[in-house]
């Protein structure tokens, strides 16, 4: 674990080196949203796979490269794609980035995404404010040893999606004219989209949308005291819902309608950050 400790510290030292002065917010972008680095400014780059110990995302429509810049006047590091488990990476390897970016002095994530509706009010296109989640990953980052001075052995997960943020970007899309849903993401490992089973048995559980990424990285940011928002972008009626099968390149098409809105809303919130 101090070995996962010290790589994390090394790319927080890279991070410095190469991108200047601590961000504030660490912003994490799904698929199809890269749209919201065109509204970044003073922005320096590193791919994935020159920071030490970092591993480059092979999924298409992640480009695998951090940020740094200011959008609306907030210090922001912008990280462009992400690890996921169904490539292959371990739960520590998924979460790197995100240790990465508060080692390196962010102390807000917000972490987007692309979901598949359970909810059968959601259409493509829309968004969601994460209010809780469900990790059906069937793996913790924080499993083995713990380092006590990153982190608390048994982190509290109430609240986890600050109650504040969310509040926040709820008032800012109405204000927007931004329809922005609310409710409970289910992370899973995929890459297999849902069996009509599993996403009958999810919405039995109370979920809302459906996606494979984001619970892990959430644990390990809470983990580390950073406070979190989470918002999806409904790319699709989950499979039994629609009752048509899936594609990545629908995923791909709605994400990108659903990216405007989600960049304005990103902008207003981060408007409203101030460290
Ligand atoms: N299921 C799981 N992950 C997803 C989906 C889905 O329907 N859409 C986008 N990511």
């Amino acid at each position: 674990m101090n070995e996962e400790w010290n790589t994390i510290d090394r790319g927080a030292r890279f991070l410095k080196e190469r991108l200047g002065a601590r961000p504030d917010v660490h912003l994490v972008l799904g698929s199809g949203l890269g749209g919201v680095a065109d509204g970044l400014e003073d922005s320096r780059a590193v791919r994935f796979d020159e920071v030490p110990g970092w591993t480059s995302s092979t999924v298409d429509g992640h480009a695998g490269e951090l940020r740094r810049g200011r959008i609306a006047g907030v210090e922001v590091l912008l990280q462009m794609g992400r690890i996921h488990l169904y490539e292959g990476h371990t739960a520590a390897q998924v979460v790197r980035p995100i240790r990465v970016g508060i080692a390196y002095g962010a102390k807000t994530i917000i972490l987007t995404n692309a979901a598949g509706a359970i909810n059968e009010a959601f259409r493509a296109g829309d968004l969601m404010m994460i209010e809780d989640h469900l990790n059906l990953t069937g793996v913790n980052p924080l499993t083995g040893p713990n380092n006590d001075a990153r982190g608390e052995r048994f982190p509290d997960m109430t609240n986890l999606y600050c109650s504040n943020l969310r509040a926040t970007a709820l008032n800012l899309a109405t204000d927007m004219g931004i329809t922005l849903r609310s409710g409970v993401y289910a992370g899973v490992n995929g890459p297999s989209y849902e069996t009509p089973s599993e996403v009958q048995m999810m919405a039995q559980m109370g979920v809302d949308a459906v996606g494979m990424s984001t619970v892990l990285e959430a644990i390990a940011a809470r983990h580390m005291g950073a406070r979190i928002c989470g918002i999806s972008c409904i790319t699709n009626q989950a499979a039994s819902v629609k009752g048509a099968p899936l594609s990545h390149d629908e995923v791909k098409v709605f994400a990108a309608k659903a990216s405007d809105d989600m960049i304005r809303l990103l902008a207003a919130i981060l408007g409203t950050q101030e460290e």
